[in-house]
């Protein structure tokens, strides 16, 4: 047996660095996607994967976990501090699993859920008939106003009123908008619903008070850890005190088996970096470096829906320049920008197809970007878009990203 992974799987590690490579060449777009700091890696891949530990700290299935139990609930105390929450639930393994340990908690299968539908910004997992959230529970989508692209508080109260859902969800993938929590909150107790936020995007500014906090509002709060918060892949859920056993038992024996010790490390790592005040500047320029890059896009006559951001993220629709989402991100790719479709609000074309891209800037600002890169990004993007089938122009532009990527490393903190 080898000692190294280059030695013993070649052509894995090849493949690997490939996509270091890819990374460091390309200017990552991508609003959910972020680089982590070498110490979440490096607690990520430790001997903690071994261990299983089906249970909480103090009380598991298995023997041998008196060092884990001290990881899982360091990572229990370092998430109730950053987010200020009583109770916290560190074992979910993704943002999907997370949401489906808290439907699993104080839901039954056939109640009534309202979430934002996916076209107009809201997750498949909010209720989208393909997905577990829309097969088990009866879904009562609520879109955003189609004039301004805001969510209509007065149609979500009427919606309310109409269907009377057991929970409503808050939270969205592609939605550049401050969400009032508080607002949401007072609509969902008004009918007896329960309120779940889904901060999963919007983490990181909410654990440095840059986007108002749904935590006293919202019952229940799940989150993802490897998007704005620049932790692992993985996620968490918070609750109050009342709902803290409901929800550890949706985590399990609801939805999950034993927790990934390594990723709940990770998640310690993450949540300690994020109570720095170097996370609080990083976050302040994710929101500046994304209102900047929404004002590059606008004076070059794209057309961002809602106007801009208030968060890491915005939305363009692409109509006017006669190209759908999909065509856009692939030639975007061989430009070097890497991006993802996305519906905007009503969209007229499949969900696979889209007339918009998304945009967020939370990977180019941990790689050091400032508001000058945002423009000459921005000049890309155009050059790109307008190129279009001319693959020569387009490699020349991937050669000047190339160029333009190299001045900045994977992480800079
Ligand atoms: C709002 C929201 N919730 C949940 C999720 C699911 O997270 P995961 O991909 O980790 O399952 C996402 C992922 O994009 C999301 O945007």
């Amino acid at each position: 047996m080898s000692d190294t992974l280059q030695s013993f799987d070649p052509t894995l590690y090849e493949i690997i660095e490939g996509e270091r490579s890819r990374q460091l060449s390309t200017i990552n777009l991508i609003a959910s996607e972020n680089y982590v700091s070498p110490v979440v890696r490096e607690a990520m891949s430790s001997v903690l994967t071994h261990k299983y530990a089906e249970g909480y700290p103090g009380k598991r299935y298995y023997a041998g976990c008196s060092e884990v139990d001290k990881v899982e609930s360091m990572a229990r105390d370092r998430c109730k501090k950053l987010f200020n929450a009583e109770h916290a639930n560190v074992q979910p393994h993704a943002g999907s699993q997370a949401n489906m340990a808290v439907y699993a908690a104080v839901l039954e299968p056939g109640d009534t859920i309202m979430g934002m539908s996916l076209r107009e910004g809201g997750h498949l997992t909010h209720g989208h008939g393909v997905n577990f959230s829309g097969r088990f529970f009866k879904s009562a989508p609520y879109a955003v106003d189609p004039d301004t692209g805001l969510i209509d508080y007065q149609e979500v109260e009427r919606l309310a009123n109409q269907h009377r859902p057991k929970m409503i969800i808050a939270g969205a993938s592609a939605y550049s908008r401050t969400i009032d929590f508080e607002r949401f909150a007072k609509i969902a107790h008004s009918v007896d619903a329960f309120l779940l936020a889904d901060i999963a995007h919007i983490a990181g500014l909410v654990a440095t008070g840059l986007h108002p906090t749904p935590v006293g509002h919202a019952d229940l709060v799940t989150s993802t850890t490897h998007k704005t918060l620049r932790g692992p892949r993985g996620a968490f859920a918070l609750s109050s005190p009342e709902l803290a056993q409901a929800l550890d038992r949706g985590v399990i024996p609801g939805t999950q088996g034993g927790p990934f010790l390594h990723a709940i490390a990770a998640k310690a790592v993450c949540f300690e970096l994020a109570m720095q005040p170097k996370f609080h500047t990083y976050q302040k320029n994710v929101i500046s470096n994304a209102q900047e890059l929404s004002r590059a896009m606008t004076e070059r006559g794209y057309n961002v829906v809602t106007g801009g951001t208030d968060n890491h993220m915005f939305i363009i629709d692409l109509r006017a320049q006669d190209i759908t989402g999909r065509a856009a991100a692939i030639l975007l790719e061989k430009a070097g920008i890497v991006v993802s479709a996305s519906c905007i609000p009503f969209d007229p074309a499949k969900p696979w197809i889209t007339s918009g891209i998304r945009f967020g800037t939370p990977a180019m600002t941990t790689r050091g970007m400032g508001l000058q890169d945002m423009h000459k990004i921005a000049e890309f993007v155009d050059q790109a878009i307008k190129a279009g089938k001319d693959e020569a122009a387009l490699a020349t532009i991937k050669k000047a990203v190339d160029l333009f990527c190299n001045k900045f490393p994977l992480f800079v903190y």
